[in-house]
């Protein structure tokens, strides 16, 4: 089984000083850079785009980043975050026109590659290209904003994709992705999810770049992440 990774969601940390946040949550333990990219078309949100994963990069910034593509049409767009230093290309297949060209292309580019399902989308998506799939990410809530509630039913959700993934033999890491904190990513790693994504949970709400607080928030999902087997 691969080890957990944690995946802090730069939405909610504090882009005046995107960089120092960066630093610290990853000194603090952090294993990737979650990057949500949202366009105002596919999501009713603005964010960030490859000139400022190119920026962290130029900061100095070495772990892996993770960038998920909320944003229609998908594929224009990534060469450019290749380009950027993006090491994962996540992207919604409700995006694209065709799923199994932009994962050829997102590898193509030298990137890792994975599709993301929002609550309601169905797994059929994965039916044929489960082998061009480095990674699946499942949504927990609906795309577009951080600091939402965790959806419930994302644990079936979980718990089937597992199981699809461990049948089939590929190394597949599967993500999560909404409403991830310390009281319930222990039930949410039970149910098979091994990259998690957290936002408002790490970065919180105060905007307030204190490193000691990213080191006991990570520690603690350290912490009620090792009583789970698995
Ligand atoms: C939502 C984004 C998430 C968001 C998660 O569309 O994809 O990555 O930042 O934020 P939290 O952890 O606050 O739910
Ligand atoms: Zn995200």
């Amino acid at each position: 089984m691969a080890a957990d990774l944690i995946a802090p969601s730069i939405l909610s940390a504090d882009f005046a000083k995107l960089g120092e946040e960066v630093d610290n949550v990853l000194a603090a333990g952090a294993d990737i850079v979650h990057f949500d990219v949202m366009d105002n078309h596919y999501v009713p949100n603005l964010t960030i785009g490859p000139l400022v994963c190119e920026a962290l990069r130029k900061h100095g910034v070495t772990a892996p980043i993770d960038v998920h593509l909320m944003v229609k049409p998908v594929d224009r767009i990534i060469p450019d975050f290749a380009a950027a230093g993006a090491t994962y290309i996540t992207f919604h297949p409700e995006a694209s026109e065709h799923v199994d060209r932009t994962l050829q292309l997102i590898r193509d580019e030298g990137c890792k590659a994975g599709l993301v399902f929002n609550p309601a989308t169905p797994l059929s998506y994965l039916d044929y290209v489960l082998e061009k799939v480095d990674i699946i990410l499942l949504m927990s809530v609906n795309p577009g904003f951080g600091g939402q509630s965790f959806i419930a039913s994302t644990l079936d959700k979980l718990r089937r994709v597992r199981k699809m993934i461990d049948n089939s033999g590929f190394d597949i890491r599967l993500e999560v992705d909404g409403g991830v904190k310390t009281d319930n990513i222990a039930e949410i790693k039970a149910a098979g999810a091994d990259t998690f994504v957290s936002g408002s949970g790490i970065f919180g709400k105060g905007k307030d770049s204190d490193p000691h607080r990213y080191d006991s928030i990570i520690a603690q999902m350290r912490e009620a992440m090792g009583r789970v087997e698995r």
